[in-house]
């Protein structure tokens, strides 16, 4: 057979390399189209994030810098050298000490200028300003936990902030490793059982920013979500005033009270803290070792539960309590609120009371 590999005109390259830049055009634009998506890494709302974005994108031009140079290097010779009826070999060079020297040095000089920003950001992104709110994040699975040990608060699955305002979250996990990631606002950082680790947020506008467990946890770790709610500085302060109140206690004989009772009666109130003050009979409070499930004292003024996976897209919050104590680890698998066996009553009785507490 005569060898057919060794003459191929230019035209066939180019053939074989067009579709491959335009599959690479393909997929990049899959991941542009959806840019919107609340969880978009390259969406930064505060000068945290800003900074890590804008380490990103440094290195990614001198990335890009390095390919051109590289790939057009690669692409020159390949083209003016190729094999051709009639040419005679080019010229063979064996070892070349300027040449050596200066692609080494310059890589190490690009590394040198890339690893100084890098690691000044990786101790600032990781260490809070004294004076930040303080905001204390415990990792279950799966769902965070929050306390404004300020405030006096405790809360689940909605942390809230004020807007332009820096914060620093301390935390901690009561099981496994959890990670903590709202790409708004800053990068990821573990939750460790046993340790403290540190991680600022700041976010430069109100919003509502989604967060996500980044570390796999278990079966649900996919759905172990959190939502960021920055707020003006005012509507802060009335969030904290508000959560600082106590629910009132529903009125005896209505639906919410007999769910008050079902909460108290079918073992709910094990797991689950609720808060109506010193002086109520109905107040629960879990000694500091129990196994806790979120506080419910103001579960209606939060707007998702189960680790903000719920209520889903197209779903108010009473078809989602539907279906969630129904059976909750058909909803969030490997929950670890059991199925408890409740009627629809019953089901419908604790809907009307957890909506009473806000
Ligand atoms: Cu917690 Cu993944």
């Amino acid at each position: 057979m005569p060898d057919t590999t060794r003459r191929r005109p230019l035209g066939h390259l180019v053939r074989r390399i067009l579709p491959l830049a335009g599959l690479s055009l393909l997929l990049s634009a899959c991941s542009l189209v959806r840019i919107d998506n609340p969880q978009n890494a390259w969406d930064p709302r505060g000068p945290i994030a800003e900074r890590l974005d804008g380490l990103f994108w440094m290195v990614f031009w001198i990335a890009v810098g390095v390919f051109v140079v590289v790939q057009g290097a690669i692409i020159f010779a390949v083209v003016k050298f190729r094999d051709r009826p009639g040419r005679a070999m080019p010229k063979q060079v064996h070892g070349n000490a300027k040449l050596e020297i200066t692609w080494t040095l310059i890589p190490a000089l690009i590394l040198a200028a890339v690893a100084v920003p890098t690691v000044r950001g990786v101790f600032d992104l990781t260490r809070c300003d004294s004076g930040a709110l303080q905001v204390n994040i415990t990792g279950h699975q799966w769902w965070f936990e929050y306390d404004y040990p300020d405030y006096g608060i405790t809360t689940a699955n909605v942390m809230v902030i004020p807007v332009d305002t820096p914060v620093c979250a301390s935390m901690t996990s009561e099981d496994v490793i959890h990670s903590f990631w709202v790409p708004a606002l800053n990068g990821k950082r573990y939750l460790i059982p046993g340790q403290t680790t540190v991680l600022p947020l700041e976010a430069s506008e109100a919003g509502e920013y989604w967060a996500q467990c980044g570390e796999f946890c278990g079966l649900s770790h996919a759905l172990m979500r959190a939502r960021v709610v920055a707020l003006p500085p005012d509507e802060f302060d009335a969030w904290v005033a508000d959560q600082q109140t106590y629910p009132a206690e529903p009125e005896p004989g209505t639906p919410a009270f007999e769910g008050l009772q079902i909460f108290q009666q079918r073992g709910c109130a094990a797991c689950h803290g609720v808060n109506y003050g010193p002086d109520s009979e109905f107040t629960n409070l879990l000694a500091p070792d129990a196994f806790n499930g979120p506080e419910l004292t103001k579960f209606a003024t939060r707007d998702v539960f189960a680790g903000a996976y719920l209520p889903r897209d197209g779903e108010t919050r009473r078809e989602a309590l539907a279906a969630w104590l129904a059976n909750p680890p058909d909803v969030k698998p490997g929950s670890f609120m059991p199925n408890l066996g409740l009627t629809q009553e019953e089901i419908d009785k604790l809907i009307e009371w957890l909506e009473t507490l806000k």
